[in-house]
């Protein structure tokens, strides 16, 4: 018997929405699974062709951990591994592969979890749940983790294209966070939270340019990785002259991700075309299910 699992991509942040808001990518993770004798991961696509074959492979550390909180002995399994999910790029692999874990142990154990308790799981995980929650609930999610607790609230959802620009380069989430402040002062704080308060109602109310307009107002992040990614300010321009709502780094970058009305997705991604030879660029749409 085989059964395969499915994982959306996800993007986090949408600029002010820094470790907290993330949406679902139509990019998959896939795995298909039979027991085997043995643990063996086999990559089917380039994306995933250095990552391990066997029990050193994340997504089996990750099943076995949850097999293990549930005291119950994880079978071992055939998973050959697909994906379109490039690594490093900002489109949330790492927390895809924890998801897909997770959900290894979920069918191989018989554990039927409920989202909520992926949540939980995958959240303790990975510290903040802005990709790990779009992942599995799909669509925009918002959402906050402290100690053992996470609290999300979906977005309503709303058609929107979405052109990611996705560098050839890698950029690591740690080297892209060793550039942000340790501090931040009091009166920044406040203008920073209002800008992604102002974000999250605009969401609310389906009101896609004031989403643009304050995707693009970050203070938590944007500022200080800019410099990493100077496909960020070529895009932003180039992108909103072509009726884009807004743009902003994909996640910890380096891809970018530009918010684009229903169907203005393939002009704007024909134009970066041409302008980023050295960019892969494609047109997405927003995935509704997650895993
Ligand atoms: N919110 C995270 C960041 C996403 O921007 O660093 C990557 O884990």
């Amino acid at each position: 018997e085989r059964f395969v699992i499915t994982v959306p991509a996800s993007s986090a942040n949408l600029g002010p929405g820094f470790d907290s808001i993330g949406v679902a990518l139509s990019r998959y993770l896939r795995l298909t699974v039979e027991r085997h004798e043995e643990w063996i991961f086999i990559p089917e696509t380039k994306e995933v062709q250095s990552i391990p074959t066997g029990t050193d492979n994340l997504m089996y550390e990750v099943a076995q951990d949850v097999a293990r909180q549930f005291n119950i002995d994880l079978p071992s399994a055939k998973v050959s591994v697909w994906s379109n999910i490039p690594l490093a790029r900002g489109l949330g692999s790492s927390a895809s592969a924890i998801v897909a874990g997770i959900e290894l142990a979920n069918v191989l154990c018989d554990l039927r979890l409920s989202k909520r308790e992926k949540l939980r799981i995958s959240s303790l995980m990975e510290g903040h749940p802005d990709n790990v929650s779009p992942s599995i609930y799909g669509g925009i999610v918002v959402g906050y983790h402290h100690e053992n607790e996470t609290y999300i609230a979906q977005i309503p959802e709303f058609d929107v294209d979405i052109v990611m620009a996705i560098p050839e380069y890698e950029l690591k989430t740690t080297d892209a966070r060793d550039v942000l402040p340790s501090d931040i002062n009091y009166r920044h704080a406040v203008e920073a939270g209002a800008i992604g308060n102002m974000l999250v109602a605009a969401l609310l109310n389906k009101d896609l340019p004031l989403v643009g307009e304050f995707m693009e107002k970050d203070l938590y992040h944007e500022p200080y990785r800019m410099r990493l990614v100077p496909e960020l300010s070529l895009v932003r321009k180039e992108a909103k002259a072509l009726g884009a709502y807004g743009v902003s780094l994909s996640g910890a970058g380096p891809s970018v991700l530009c918010l684009a009305p229903k169907g203005k997705g393939k002009a704007i991604a024909e134009h970066m075309y041409a302008l980023l030879p050295n960019c892969e660029i494609d047109v997405l749409q927003i995935d509704r299910k997650g895993v």
